[in-house]
């Protein structure tokens, strides 16, 4: 499980607001692994961390592109490798199923993303974004 906690907290409202919604989802694949869970319920939640993932993407690519962020190449090329995993992971589940050992490795994942990419990049624009709007 994540806590979220001061250490990823952008300053940025809406950013924080839908980190704090991924990480909240991200647990909730951990309480699969060790309660009753049926496939279905298993195969909407990564259909919501896709579709919701984008949806993030696309607010912090506006908030870059309105403070002019010079590293925003970076952080958009960073968003479209997780993108392209994501799918990749998503076939894998297609064709072999939402098994356990996939879980645990699309959790692990998934985390280790999430915690990187706030601390690494998004915090660094977020550094930018409180310069230029004060
Ligand atoms: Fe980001």
């Amino acid at each position: 499980m994540i806590t979220f906690n001061n250490s990823l907290i952008t300053g940025i409202k809406e950013v924080d607001e839908q980190h704090m919604e991924l990480v909240e989802r991200i647990n909730h694949l951990f309480t699969f692994v060790d309660g009753k869970v049926t496939a279905q319920e298993l195969e909407d939640t990564f259909t919501f961390l896709v579709q919701y993932v984008a949806v993030h993407f696309e607010t912090e690519d506006r908030i870059m592109q309105e403070i002019n962020y010079p590293d925003m190449d970076k952080h958009i090329e960073q968003h479209e490798l997780l993108i392209n995993k994501a799918v990749n992971l998503r076939e894998q589940l297609d064709t072999h199923g939402y098994e356990l050992h996939s879980i645990i490795e699309l959790r692990g994942f998934l985390l280790k993303w999430i915690v990187d990419h706030i601390k690494g990049s998004d915090l660094a624009f977020a550094e930018h974004y409180h310069k230029v709007k004060g």
